[in-house]
């Protein structure tokens, strides 16, 4: 049984109210479900977390590192900005994959820039809700 964390950064969770047309209808409640039950399937174990504080994200990191073997973080706006989050990815002692629900190479120019990338194994954008769940099928092949 595979052990991952899924975790997203700050204003995922005003999904379904938020931009629908950038990042879809999906509430954050209703993309949780979906991974709760590709997790079933695949036979993963998930632990969820969202913050809008960078220090929650990165205690929830710290408190699970030894139980994860890996992350799915979709880091939102802290991808552009935040040194702590990737030092922190940086620290753990399993691998991350970046995900966003839209294709930041394809928005404003401080989108296109991702601090957190280089310090993960993978990025992937722009599939919706389905970049998670891309997300943890490319950790499960990369953990085998
Ligand atoms: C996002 C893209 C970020 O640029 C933005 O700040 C978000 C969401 C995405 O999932 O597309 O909040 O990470």
């Amino acid at each position: 049984m595979k052990k991952i964390i899924i975790l997203h950064g700050p204003n995922l969770n005003l999904l379904g109210e938020r931009d629908k047309k950038i990042y879809g209808s999906l509430t954050l409640r209703q993309i949780n479900q979906k991974l709760k039950a590709f997790a079933l399937a695949k036979k993963v174990t998930l632990r969820i977390f969202q913050s809008n504080s960078e220090g929650a994200l990165i205690d929830f990191m710290h408190k699970n590192r030894k139980w994860a073997q890996g992350l799915v973080i979709n880091p939102a706006a802290y991808t552009h900005s935040s040194y702590a989050l990737r030092d922190s990815i940086e620290a753990m002692p399993f691998p991350s994959v970046e995900v966003h629900l839209s294709d930041i190479k394809k928005r404003e120019k401080f989108r296109k820039i991702s601090i957190t990338a280089p310090v993960c194994v993978k990025q992937i954008s722009g599939l919706g809700w389905k970049s998670y769940t891309e997300g943890v099928k490319f950790l499960l092949k990369y953990v085998d």
